[in-house]
């Protein structure tokens, strides 16, 4: 690859913006750190934690919906956009956040969810109770049924979470009426992006964080909120997932760029480069970065990278699709490895076992979680990390059925166990008081926090890994601060160097001065006339073990 597109990507983007290489560290609030003692997870325990994520050296943090909901989707369905949820603090909490994060040099993101609302949102409870024709209805995508009694949903849409993407209701005389859309769960109504009141509502509503200092939005399910002229029936009438991103009239339409191109002018119009990332599940990486054209969002996660299978070929393929893709429009690839809607790196990458197929080579899933952290840490342009991720916390995988609490469960009919096993909340030490210490309550055991930990949880925990040079912890630590000191890895500079057919290296400077050796299922030797600066595995005699990622750096004459 293109050298040259990489040369215009920088050309483009002249003005050194700090979302382009930035490490983001994304905090899913109900399971972070628990400070009010009541087990879920809250601001103030953001606050207490902001130590650690300054140690760790990312440069912000996004945090997962915050507001008032009656959590459905653990916040996902928002009751008011402009408020803070009690079980997590107030909006005064949310303020000392903002500015002791700015004092730590930590930038803030906020989860903004304009494709939906809760169903308790004022303005459905608002549509219901009004008439089929009413503005209260127009704020929503309210369609009269099919059929000879309107007993048939308005399309075949599917929801992501399972069943239909159609629920009726019943009209003020007590009859079935209409029906609504939500593309998610039932309590999750979409908004209709055609209505002004939508529209100028979002723009109110970034404004109102934006004043109070946020430095960004993640925006979800940005590919979504507008949909198909006249709600076509989709292609296919099988359930899709979320992670399903083939062409149906709900994702990906034309129109959402406009709003996008909107809120990048709400943006640029406040001092301190304000931002906004897209989660778009849409592809191939061209597709995506259509939503960071240079009058559009900022960044847009990677999930080609996300998603990809681990090997050399896949995982070549899939760089070079993503930074070609994102050059074109001269916007950074924002790589992410984690999520609070996958399975975790440590056993996704083990591909075999999530396909159901092989066994679990545990020892395996730990080399190669390691090595692909430090895969991404290399490449060129911003990255985000989710919480755990640098403690190596697997999936977990035993969570009792009736502890569940993703909505897919439930909606998949108890097919699917969902993505609980990604969120439970993190250990901070050893002792299962305070469940590991992620809550101040002592009386908090592992059991009793929302989502229940395993028993040997406490050996992730933060305070277990920084005693041990090797751990996880260490190995984040390390890598980044390498990625902020190092000139190589704050440049752009990315191109492929001839290697073995097993192994794959890139160089991240002129003349090759600092490269980076990927191994996956057999080894390789450090090449002459290089040092190591650091590695996932010890190197032993020079030689390079299997599934390992290492950093070297031309030794000086
Ligand atoms: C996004 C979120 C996911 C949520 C969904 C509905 O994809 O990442 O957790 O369930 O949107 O809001």
């Amino acid at each position: 690859m293109s050298q040259a597109v990489v040369e215009t990507e920088s050309k483009a983007n002249a003005e050194k913006v700090w979302w382009r290489d930035a490490v983001t560290y994304q905090i899913y609030i109900r399971s972070f750190s628990d400070a009010s003692g009541d087990g879920v997870g809250d601001i103030q325990g953001i606050i207490n934690r902001l130590g650690y994520l300054k140690d760790l050296g990312v440069d912000a943090i996004w945090i997962t919906p915050w507001y008032p909901s009656p959590q459905h989707d653990n916040g996902y369905d928002v009751a008011d956009f402009m408020d803070i949820n009690p079980e997590y603090g107030d909006l005064g909490a949310a303020q000392e956040l903002i500015e002791k994060a700015h004092e730590h040099g930590i930038r803030i993101i906020i989860d903004i969810v304009p494709n939906h609302s809760s169903n308790e949102h004022k303005w459905f409870q608002d549509a219901i109770e009004s008439t089929p024709d009413s503005v209260e209805r127009a704020r929503y995508l309210f369609r009269d049924g099919k059929g000879e009694f309107g007993e048939e949903p308005p399309n075949n849409w599917q929801s992501v979470f399972g069943g239909l993407a159609w629920t009726r209701i019943s009209e003020q005389d007590g009859e079935l009426g209409q029906w609504y859309c939500h593309i998610f769960a039932p309590e999750q109504p979409d908004f209709n992006w055609d209505n002004a009141d939508i529209r100028n509502h979002f723009l109110d509503v970034l404004k109102f964080w934006l004043d109070r200092g946020v430095d960004g939005f993640r925006v979800d399910v940005a590919h979504g909120l507008v949909k198909a002229e006249g709600l076509p029936d989709a292609p296919f009438q099988e359930h899709l997932g979320l992670l399903d991103s083939r062409a149906f009239p709900y994702w990906d339409q034309e129109g959402v760029h406009e709003i996008y191109r909107e809120w990048r002018k709400l943006l640029d119009s406040y001092s301190g480069q304000r931002m906004a990332v897209s989660e778009a599940w849409v592809n191939p990486p061209s597709r995506s970065a259509l939503y960071v054209r240079p009058d559009e969002l900022a960044n847009t996660f990677n999930f080609d990278f996300l998603t990809v299978k681990w090997g050399r070929d896949s995982l070549k393929a899939s760089i070079d699709r993503s930074i070609e893709g994102m050059a074109e429009v001269g916007a950074p690839v924002t790589w992410v490895l984690n999520n609070h809607d996958v399975v975790r790196s440590v056993n996704r990458l083990e591909m075999d076992f999530i396909l159901g197929s092989g066994t679990f080579d545990h020892e395996r899933a730990n080399q190669r979680a390691r090595s692909a952290a430090m895969l991404m840490v290399c490449l060129p342009g911003a990255i985000f990390l989710y919480q755990g991720e640098e403690l190596g916390l697997p999936e977990v995988l035993d969570i009792p059925v009736e502890r569940l609490q993703d909505p897919i469960w439930r909606m998949s009919g108890n097919k699917e166990r969902g993505r609980d096993g990604c969120r439970v909340p993190l250990p901070w030490h050893d002792s299962p008081h305070g469940a590991f210490g992620f809550s101040t309550n002592v009386e908090v055991t592992p059991e009793s926090s929302w989502l229940p930990q395993p028993a040997d949880w406490g050996r992730f925990s933060a305070q277990e890994q920084e005693k041990s040079a090797g751990s996880m912890l260490n190995l984040y630590r390390n890598a980044l601060a390498i990625r902020k000191s190092n000139a190589a890895l704050a440049s752009l500079h990315f191109d492929w160097i001839q290697s073995s057919d097993k192994s794959l290296v890139f160089s991240r400077s002129d003349g090759n001065t600092f490269i980076c050796v990927v191994t996956f299922e057999s080894g390789e030797s450090v090449p002459p006339g290089y040092q190591i600066i650091m590695s996932s595995q010890d190197i032993v005699s020079g030689q390079i073990p299997p599934n390992t990622t290492v950093w070297l750096q031309r030794a000086k004459h």
